[in-house]
């Protein structure tokens, strides 16, 4: 796993990145601007909460940042799923398939197995009406939650501000660039940046609002690490292992490709969904990912 320290020399404060490749850190190799270039105040805590698993056994570390895309219809379909996760999967995500069809009660259930939630509903609207749907988001018992970047530094921080006073506010993740949009699905809505630059544009505006979570693409994770420092909370879709179905997806990696990039938490849909014995399939995901923990 990557690793970040904070280092001054001549009076530049900078992130210094080790990878395990490194030997006993012996080359550290740096990857961040001076910290006086970013574009937020870098000494701003980072609530406990929002930081990703501190496990040490690297089994249940690779555990806590597995969360599986519960990309299906219905309740009863979710039911299905998780009665053959249960005792693999500690995370699953929720996203508009299954929130529009069943509401908010189908996070009942999945809570009460115990399990935790990534409510993935890509808010992107104007910026009061993004900032009532976080606060009634705040309510359901979810930890993470998802806004599009590309609604602006307004609605990012109209959604920042509306979880101030909220008992177990989730963490805000900015969705930068859909890790099924390519070079020309990019330049279809008239965007002509290369994804990889478009991502860390809306990452660094992300920053700039407040927000320290961010979903982006296997292949942009590490420039968006050296963004954001160690406490950023990375959130990467688009894995597929090794040989696997790719699907929609256009910017992959592998699960421990994705990791050794700096990913805080993986997200895995189809490849265990749709997999005939979904928990073998997770099981082989962990293992991998223990292995680079
Ligand atoms: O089945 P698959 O592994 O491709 O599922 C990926 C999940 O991650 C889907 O639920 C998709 O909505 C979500 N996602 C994504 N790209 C993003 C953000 C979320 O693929 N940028």
């Amino acid at each position: 796993m990557l690793r970040f320290v904070k280092s001054v020399s001549a009076g530049r404060v900078e992130w210094v990145c080790f990878a395990p490749c490194m030997r006993q850190f012996s080359k550290p190799r740096r990857i961040r601007q001076a910290e006086d270039d970013l574009p937020y105040d870098s000494s701003m805590p980072i609530p406990a909460t929002q930081r990703h698993s501190a496990a040490t056994d690297p089994r249940e570390a690779a555990r806590q940042r597995l969360i599986v895309a519960l990309d299906v219809p219905d309740v009863s379909a979710a039911s299905v799923l998780l009665d053959r996760l249960d005792d693999t999967c500690s995370w699953f995500k929720v996203g508009l398939e299954l929130f529009v069809a069943g509401g908010p009660g189908v996070l009942e259930p999945i809570l009460r197995r115990g399990h935790r939630i990534f409510l993935d509903l890509k808010l992107h609207d104007i910026p009061n009406t993004v900032a009532g749907a976080v606060r009634s988001a705040a309510s359901l018992g979810v930890e993470m939650l998802t806004l599009h970047a590309a609604g602006g530094p307004a609605m990012l921080t109209a959604a920042r501000e509306a979880l101030a006073g909220a008992a177990r506010p989730p963490q805000l993740l900015a969705v930068t660039v859909l890790t099924s949009m390519d070079a020309g699905q990019l330049g279809a809505i008239g965007v002509n940046r290369p994804p990889a630059e478009q991502v860390a544009f809306l990452a660094r505006m992300g920053l700039a609002a407040g927000l320290r979570g961010f979903v982006c693409s296997p292949q942009e994770v590490a420039a968006v690490r050296a963004l954001t420092g160690p406490e950023g909370t990375l959130v990467i879709p688009g894995i597929r292992p090794a040989g696997g179905e790719v699907g929609d997806q256009k910017r992959i990696a592998t699960p421990a490709e994705a990791l050794q990039q700096g990913a805080s938490y993986l997200v895995v849909g189809r490849p265990i969904t749709q997999a005939p014995d979904p928990a073998k399939a997770a099981e082989a995901i962990l293992e991998e990912m223990a292995g680079v923990l």
